[in-house]
Formats: structure tokens, C-alpha cells, sequence
């Protein structure tokens, strides 16, 4: 089957289908500054970005598990079409699904790109019983990395979804770690009873485990990286929420996925749609997304 693929799909010096982990088909792009990026076709999931200064800007545990039927950790896993814990498998069945690859090339902006797509099966029909359309879009451009995913209702009756992208950032050292652009912003606490408070802070540091779901957050968020002088913009596009997420001490123990001093190198700012679920009539369609730009300061 790779093999196949990688007959499909080569653009030289663009994208390239190459065997990853656990044996599962992947997607390098690469960009015209010596940036480059990998996305699984395994949950549709990136797992790396490095730009063009070198710097691996994602995090991706040394115990992440590439197999069918599991999340990897770190990297950006899809959740859709439900968020975190409800009626479906925790945070959707997209992460744990192969998408299809339908197209990579260059854009006329110059960036490699790639296209996935996902539609309903026996398995997602028995979970959730909409027949759907999700497109993936993964751009990789001058610093920055864009995704933008398409949802499109092919039922004959309306569904609801929730979705995010579940960013895995890598920071060297969560001490210098912050998170700007949420102050004023209302959240849910996970960690005091799913409570609402409202952010008072102009950079969210991380001393303590962290999870948080911040409603109609500001359309630019960032995370910074004061020890390397570095910042990474996060533009939503179209997802009004946001969810901030570090694990920390104890529960970094108890995921087998994840070493327990991991938690120390990264933080999840989640670019979402979970309070108010997209309500999509038959023939309808979403489109929203995020993109990533690095810069220093
Ligand atoms: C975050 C949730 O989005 O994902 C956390 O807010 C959760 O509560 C985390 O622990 C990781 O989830 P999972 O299913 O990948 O272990």
C-alpha cells in the first residue's frame, strides 16, 4: 500500500510518502526555506513541524504509540466529531482513524501542501450515524503552518459536531513558558468542577496541572518561549474556543503513553468548537482551522 502511495504522491522537493512509525504511511512536506513538516494519514495527524531556523516546533512524546486504533501523543491530533469524554470514544474517532490522501502539491503562495479527507464508515455509522465529508488541509509555509479543515454534511438529515485541534506545542522548559491573549476571557476550570471563572492574567504560566476551556477566545493567541526569545501565533480561524492543557506531575504518571517528565517540554493550546457544537443541515458546510507562525522577540 505505501508503495502505491508513493508512486501517487511525489512532488519533488515538495512531498514525499515514506513508511513512519509502526509501520503507518506518512506525508513529508517540505518547504522552499528548508522547513518541512509530517503528517500521518493515521488520524490525519501532524506530527512534526520544523521551520526553517531548525527548530521542531511540536511536541511529540518519546512514548507516543503509532497503531491502529490509537491517539498519537503529541503533534496535532483532530478531535471531531466530539470533544474530550460523552457518548463517543474520548475526543472523536477522527485521531484514531486512517484518513485518505488525496493530493499534495505547491500552492501559488509557494507552500507545500497537503490534502486528506475522511467520510463515514461502518465503524464511525455504529459511533455516530451521519454520513460526513472532512477535509484536511495541511499548508507549510515561509514559518508558518496552516491547517484548514473542512466539514460537509452529505446526510439527508442535520448533525451537530464539536472539533478541535489538539496542538501539542514544544517549549525547552515549561518555566519559561506562557501563554498570551486570554485575558478577560471566560473558562471552564476541568480541574474545580468545570466552574467559570474569568482570566485575570495577561500570560498564562504553568505551575501546577492546567485544564481549561476558554469560550470565544480572541482570534490570536500566542505561546511564548522567553528562553529562546520565541513566540508562536496561533490565528483561529472559525473556531471560537480554545483549550489550554498541561498534564503535570501526577497525571503525566498515569498516562502510559507519555513520560513523566515530558510535561516539562510542552503545552497544549487547542484552537476549538465545543460550547456552542456546529450545527450543520443536510448539505452543509464548516470550514475552519488555525494557522502557526513563528517569530522572535
Ligand atoms: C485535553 C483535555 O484536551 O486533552 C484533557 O482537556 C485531556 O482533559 C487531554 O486529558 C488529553 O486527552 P487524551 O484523550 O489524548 O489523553
Amino acid at each position: 500500500m505505501i508503495s502505491e502511495l508513493q508512486e501517487r504522491f511525489y512532488l519533488a522537493g515538495t512531498a514525499s510518502v515514506f513508511e513512519g512509525a509502526g509501520g503507518l504511511p506518512a506525508v513529508q512536506l517540505q518547504g522552499t526555506d528548508g522547513s518541512s513538516a509530517v503528517v500521518y494519514l493515521h488520524g490525519g495527524h501532524v506530527t512534526s513541524w520544523v521551520d526553517s531556523s531548525g527548530h521542531q516546533n511540536l511536541f511529540l512524546s518519546e512514548q507516543a504509540v503509532f497503531q491502529p486504533g490509537k491517539a498519537i501523543r503529541g503533534g496535532i491530533p483532530i478531535c471531531f466529531p466530539q470533544f474530550g469524554a460523552g457518548p463517543l470514544p474520548q475526543h472523536g474517532f477522527a485521531r484514531t482513524t486512517d484518513w485518505q490522501l488525496d493530493h499534495v502539491g505547491r500552492t501559488h503562495d509557494g507552500d507545500a501542501e497537503v490534502l486528506l479527507s475522511l467520510t463515514e464508515s461502518p465503524q464511525s455509522l455504529a459511533l455516530w450515524p451521519h454520513r460526513f465529508r472532512a477535509e484536511l488541509r495541511v499548508c507549510l509555509g515561509a514559518r508558518a503552518l496552516g491547517l484548514h479543515l473542512g466539514v460537509l454534511n452529505t446526510d439527508d438529515q442535520a448533525f451537530s459536531f464539536q472539533v478541535a485541534l489538539h496542538t501539542y506545542f514544544s517549549v525547552p522548559d515549561i518555566s519559561q513558558a506562557a501563554v498570551e491573549g486570554l485575558r478577560g476571557v471566560a473558562f471552564v476550570d476541568s480541574l474545580r468542577d468545570d466552574q467559570r471563572f474569568v482570566e485575570d492574567r495577561d500570560e498564562i504560566e504553568f505551575q501546577a496541572e492546567t485544564d481549561r476551556i476558554y469560550a470565544s477566545a480572541p482570534d490570536r493567541l500566542g505561546v511564548v518561549d522567553r528562553a529562546a526569545g520565541r513566540v508562536v501565533s496561533i490565528d483561529k480561524l472559525n473556531m471560537p474556543d480554545a483549550v489550554v492543557w498541561n498534564p503535570w506531575v501526577e497525571k503525566a504518571k498515569r498516562m502510559e503513553d507519555f513520560g513523566d517528565t515530558e510535561y516539562l517540554r510542552m503545552v497544549c493550546v487547542e484552537t476549538a468548537v465545543i460550547e456552542n457544537p456546529i450545527e450543520l443541515e443536510s448539505g452543509g458546510r464548516y470550514q475552519g482551522g488555525a494557522v502557526l507562525t513563528v517569530s522572535s522577540r
